[in-house]
């Protein structure tokens, strides 16, 4: 009999990639093969994301082909799993082709609920959190556990790089966003869960950790009467064998555990010397609106204290722009932020009113979208030119890359490719190079010396080890 085939397709962040990637492991244990093209699917999952609107009118028009294709006679499952099930639940029902609906806390029921829908059973089926504030039982948390611990390891795109999942949820209620809301309250996994299942990966090959949560740093466990936070993590994760690089994303400008967390970075090797922390604006007066709990100067110091225990740190950033309210001159300071801290790269969003979240409910969206669309253009900008800027520090220095596979795209010395094609790797700083190697390198560790740079990538050639 043929394998049944399983097209999915990810919106959103990295939790989101982590756990299509383990779904994809789950159902092609189970005897299904994966495909990439939509119409010869027999299975359509879309994990979805509701962090902005727009994330959820692209799956919204992706379930739209989703009906096409079942009104010209496909006989296909399809099932919306993520943030948007859990937020949207039975609604989601109501529309005609979707048959499968299952929020983040239930994934490990999905290969069940698609089986039943093959097997022809009639009518929907949803599985979501019915109170999804309220902290989920043991029984539920040990079969998440079990269920990424069977499915590890979940190679990504680039061999040998793992993503590990230290805690779910969040606690915060950021007023403008929805996280809290569909992804529940803030759990921390167990030490001795995570640290066998990276010895697990480590066996099979990978290298590269990535240690994720929704604010990594908020990361408290306590077992056998010991306290483990995140810098505990971080020193028992660099003891295993195997394992190169590790890191942790995403964080949250917390007041009081900022010297451990650096210190850990500074003093433990294998730890990248990479911080993504979102500032999300540089006004006191939005910030306080939006519920972060601190100002612009003590995101500031923070920062000033991160380069003191690692002078290179390369620090990433989000920000909202046209939050409501936000004028000129408060836009104005974030700009004035970005200039100071100088970072290695930001992201930035247009404020996207979100169904159920305080802002939204308290606060007018007052902000044209003209406006936030030249904010955040502006914004982008005045980055870039502050990382074509910085990255010429890099000029002439040699790099230590991780090896990705080849460039997608054509960047440099073409005329080399046959032999030693374009490559591209990562530094520990998370910085792109792109070089003309063997492809050999790939999974591998390459010294490059860098030649040129720009905004967004590092060129650069391997060293012959003279330097
Ligand atoms: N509108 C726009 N951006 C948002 N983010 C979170 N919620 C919203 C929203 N309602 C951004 C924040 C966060 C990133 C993941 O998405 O910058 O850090
Ligand atoms: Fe959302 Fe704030 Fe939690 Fe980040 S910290 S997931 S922005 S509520």
């Amino acid at each position: 009999m043929n394998k049944m085939k399983l097209y999915i397709v990810s919106f959103g962040c990295q939790m989101n990639k982590l756990d299509t990637s383990l779904v994809e492991a789950e159902f092609t244990k189970s005897g299904f093969e994966l495909t990439d093209n939509q119409t010869e699917a027999d299975v359509i999952l879309m994990n979805t994301c509701s962090v902005r609107e727009h994330a959820e009118h692209r799956v919204l028009s992706r379930l739209g082909y989703a009906k096409h294709l079942k009104r010209s006679g496909r006989k296909v499952v399809v099932g919306v799993i993520g943030c948007m099930a859990q937020r949207l639940g039975n609604s989601l029902l109501e529309r005609e082709e979707v048959d499968v609906v299952c929020g983040p806390g239930q994934i490990p029921e999905l290969k069940k609920m698609v089986i039943e829908k093959l097997e022809g059973s009639k009518g929907g089926v949803i599985n979501v959190s019915p109170q999804i504030r309220k902290s989920p039982s043991a029984k539920n948390s040990a079969m998440l556990d079990e269920f990424e611990l069977e499915n590890s390891p979940n190679l990504t795109e680039h061999k040998n790089k793992a993503f590990v999942r230290v805690m779910r949820g969040c606690n915060n209620f950021c007023s403008y966003c929805i996280v809290p809301f569909v992804r529940g309250p803030e759990v921390s996994r167990s030490p001795d869960k995570i640290l066998n299942q990276i010895r697990r990966l480590a066996e099979s090959g990978v290298k590269q950790v990535t240690l994720l949560g929704q604010t990594v740093n908020s990361y408290r466990h306590t077992e056998n009467g010991n306290e483990y936070r995140l810098h505990n993590l971080l020193e028992k994760t660099a003891e295993i064998d195997g394992i190169d690089r590790i890191s942790f994303v995403t964080n949250y400008p917390y007041m009081d555990y900022t010297t451990p967390l650096f210190k850990a970075v500074a003093e433990i090797d294998k730890v990248c010397p990479y911080l993504h922390l979102p500032a999300q604006s540089g006004s006191e007066k939005v910030l306080k609106a939006m519920n972060r709990k601190y100002t612009p100067q003590d995101y500031i110091r923070l920062i000033d204290e991160a380069r003191e225990h690692v002078p290179e740190i390369a620090v990433a950033g989000d920000f909202i722009v046209g939050f409501p309210g936000e004028s000129e001159e408060d836009f104005r300071e974030t700009e004035k932020l970005v200039e100071r801290i100088r970072y290695k790269n930001i992201f930035a969003f247009k404020y996207s009113p979100r169904p159920g979240t305080s802002t939204e409910k308290r606060l007018e969206d007052n902000v044209p979208d003209k406006i936030k669309r030249e904010r955040n253009i502006k914004l982008l900008a005045l980055q870039e030119s502050i990382s074509s800027e910085d990255n010429k520090k890099f000029e002439g220095r040699k790099m230590r890359v991780f090896v990705e596979g080849r460039s997608s795209k054509g960047h440099l010395n073409n005329a080399d490719n046959e032999k030693s094609p374009q490559l591209i790797g990562r530094t520990a700083g998370d910085y792109i190079v792109v070089f003309n190697g063997q492809e050999e390198l790939t999974g591998k560790f390459a010294d490059i010396i860098i030649e040129k740079t720009s905004a967004l990538t590092l060129f650069g050639k391997v060293s012959d080890g003279q330097e």
